[in-house]
């Protein structure tokens, strides 16, 4: 695999390859020969992985990334926050009147349908890669969801994939500038705005359990706040359902 240096995005030195396995795994091989603060594209990704073991079907013209940030593991799930409401942001600036909204814990959703995906991964300790796939041209066939894809270039948003990064980096950036500077209450608030299915009744799967409840919160460090017939409970990490 070979890799071509582009530029600086913001504060990351960009680097592009033909062809990837994964994006995160290429960042995590090349992270001590390239420096800590890398962004790794590719324009084929044979090996795309998603949460939960699942995979990432590649679509040529779509967006494949991976990039490393630095923060301590107990900011993580804030920084899972950070992550999906830059990405929403960004989608909504480029199409102010379209519906973009955030299913906890970060998949953003466009009118409706996902249209990106988020692996977060340790590189080591302090130092997190960054994965995101982003549906530029084109949206696969999800099977086993009870919600479809969608694609940007499917709402008339018809931007190169490269754009889109550059769009991305610089939100990330500042919006982790803000939450350095004045901690996570602004970002809560800007997430909650946007959650998909807030305040309504849901079910969290976590590793090892299945939990139904009502969508209360987010708390101070990007927990789920689910109120069941038990109490209220506060989830890491899980995935969300209808
Ligand atoms: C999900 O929704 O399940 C997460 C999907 C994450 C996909 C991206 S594409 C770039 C990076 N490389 C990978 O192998 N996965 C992430």
């Amino acid at each position: 695999m070979s890799l071509v240096y582009k530029e600086k995005i913001v504060k990351w030195d960009w680097y592009e390859a033909e062809s990837v396995i994964s994006t995160n795994d290429t960042v995590k091989e090349k992270v001590c020969e390239l420096g800590r603060t890398i962004v790794i594209s590719a324009l084929h990704q044979t090996g795309g992985r998603g949460r939960r073991g699942k995979n990432w079907q590649e679509i040529i013209g779509n967006l494949y990334f991976t990039y490393t940030q630095e923060a301590g593991a107990q900011e993580l799930s804030k920084i899972v926050s950070i992550v999906g409401l830059s990405l929403a942001k960004v989608i909504k600036k480029l199409s102010p009147q379209s519906d973009v909204q955030i299913k906890w814990p970060n998949d953003v959703f466009l009118e409706g349908k996902k249209m990106s995906g988020i692996l977060i991964e340790n590189i080591e300790k302090d130092i997190w890669g960054i994965g995101i796939g982003i549906n530029v041209v084109g949206a696969p066939i999800l099977e086993g969801t009870n919600y479809q894809a969608t694609s940007l270039k499917e709402n008339g948003i018809e931007l190169d994939r490269t754009e889109i990064l550059h769009y991305y980096l610089k939100q990330f950036f500042e919006d982790m500038e803000e939450y350095r500077r004045n901690g996570f209450k602004n970002i809560r608030e800007q997430w909650l705005k946007i959650a998909k299915n807030y305040r309504q009744e849901i079910t969290v799967k976590t590793e090892r359990e299945t939990k139904t409840g009502v969508f209360e919160d987010i708390d101070d460090n990007g927990y789920l706040i689910l109120k069941t017939k038990q109490g209220e409970e506060r989830i890491i990490a899980g995935d969300l359902f209808v």
